[in-house]
């Protein structure tokens, strides 16, 4: 495997004016700020495409024009490796994640029904008494990590009752999701994903010929292209779901609430008229972008006046959309009233986040029950605050502390 350090030589098709020594996973200063240390990038005035030695080579696009238009062009740009390093991006068989059009069609119709606004609507109230049993568990405490206490527990509860699984295996389940996804070297991820396999395998086993209304029910006993979807495709499936909705919605909230202990006027305007929610809600969305993903070139081409070639690496920066002057005049100010929004938050094209539906749900619930019961809330005095980089930017501890057990 190629680490960050190994700078590939650039290849004669790649001008030298379009290199830029930048390790995606860990932009300059990302410690400090996450979105910051990407925007550093739009500020510096790299070109509209940059090409990076790290991770054996591969492109960027820094602007969200480009990233939009990338995310809309599955043909030339495929989904088959979904990250840098090639080697380990091609272990990622998630589906219907890594699938072209028209493969992935039929596997994305299996999940759309369970995530439409309908589905989600119903789901709310499921969502809702959640978020207010954890902020009931700790506001009497007038404290709490917020990444620990609360944002980490609300998407695997919710994943858990869409496939109807145990709540009490959401430790086990988190560790591995966590390992997958940031590893902290105490198991590889050929282990995490064989040990997510195994569990689900016993599950995907009972559920077959099954009555239920779950997903998970749902999808083993589903056909694809006449014939009934294989344990692998429902594995292969089910990753996808929990990994992609657990990570993403867990940084997100942390950023929300970041940003919001840390601006008394956003919250209080928030708290007093609590009609703006919605808005925020698209706001925050657009201003706190947190996913990079993968592409792989299908052919030799020009594109937007470089040269790419076939089997090359592009890791799309969402967060370079949302945070784009270009597209967002004043892109890093929040504004609830902002007459224009562009981002790629959620991707684009026919990979669009399956998820984002109920994402947005869990996105205003928590403002909603949390502004409503502990309007006041500041992080604990001396405690650092530590961004990480990664496929799924984020923070990893959020301590807050409010006044008083009424939080007033
Ligand atoms: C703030 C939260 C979220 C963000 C920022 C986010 C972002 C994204 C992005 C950028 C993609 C596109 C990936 C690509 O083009 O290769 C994606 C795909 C996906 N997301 Fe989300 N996501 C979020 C929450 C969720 C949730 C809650 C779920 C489900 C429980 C979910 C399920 C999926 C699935 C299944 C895909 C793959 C769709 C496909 O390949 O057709 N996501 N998400």
């Amino acid at each position: 495997m190629i680490d960050s350090s190994t700078l590939a030589e650039r290849p004669s098709h790649v001008p030298a004016d379009r290199v830029v020594d930048f390790d995606v996973f860990s932009p300059p200063g990302v410690e400090k700020d996450f979105q910051d240390a990407w925007a550093a990038l739009q500020v510096s005035g790299a070109p509209d495409i940059i090409w990076t030695p790290r991770y054996g080579g591969h492109w960027v696009p820094t602007r969200g024009r480009v990233i939009a238009a990338m995310f809309r062009d599955h043909e030339r740009f495929s989904s088959r490796v979904p990250q840098v390093p090639k080697d380990q991006g091609e272990l990622y068989e998630f589906i219907p994640q890594t699938l072209d059009p028209p493969r992935h069609r039929p596997y994305r119709n299996l999940l759309n029904d369970s995530f439409s606004p309908k589905a989600i609507l119903r789901m709310e109230d499921r969502v809702r008494r959640l978020a207010i049993d954890l902020i009931e568990g700790f506001r009497a405490k007038g404290r709490c990590n917020f990444v620990r206490d609360y944002a980490e527990i609300l998407p695997i509860h919710i994943f858990l009752s869409i496939v109807d699984l145990p709540i009490a295996d959401a430790p086990y389940l988190l560790n591995l999701a966590n390992q997958i996804n940031r590893p902290d070297g105490s198991m590889t991820l050929e282990e995490a994903l064989t040990n997510f396999r195994d569990y689900l395998g016993v599950w995907i086993d009972k559920r077959r010929g099954g009555e239920g209304r779950d997903l998970l029910t749902k999808l083993v006993n589903s056909e694809v292209e006449g014939r009934p979807l294989s344990r692998d495709e429902v594995l292969r499936m089910t990753n996808i779901v929990l990994l992609a909705g657990l990570d993403t919605v867990v940084n997100f909230l942390g950023f929300m609430m970041l940003f919001l202990a840390r601006n008394p006027e956003h919250r209080r305007k928030l708290t007093r008229d609590p009609g703006l929610i919605p808005a925020a809600v698209d706001e925050f969305v657009r201003r706190f972008p947190v996913v990079l993903i993968g592409r792989e070139v299908t052919r030799d081409m020009d594109y937007e006046g470089v040269t790419f070639k076939k089997g090359e690496m592009v890791m799309i920066p969402t967060m370079l959309h949302g945070l784009d002057d270009r597209e967002n005049p004043g892109a890093p100010t929040v504004d609830y009233r902002r007459e224009k929004s562009e981002h790629s938050t959620f991707g684009g094209g026919v990979h669009r986040c399956a998820g984002s539906f109920l994402a947005r749900a869990e996105i205003r619930v928590t403002l909603e029950e949390w502004l409503s019961r502990i309007p006041e809330f500041h992080i604990e005095e001396g405690a650092e605050i530590r961004h990480n980089g990664g496929l799924v930017g984020g923070i990893q501890e959020l301590p807050l502390v409010w006044d008083s057990p009424s939080g007033v």
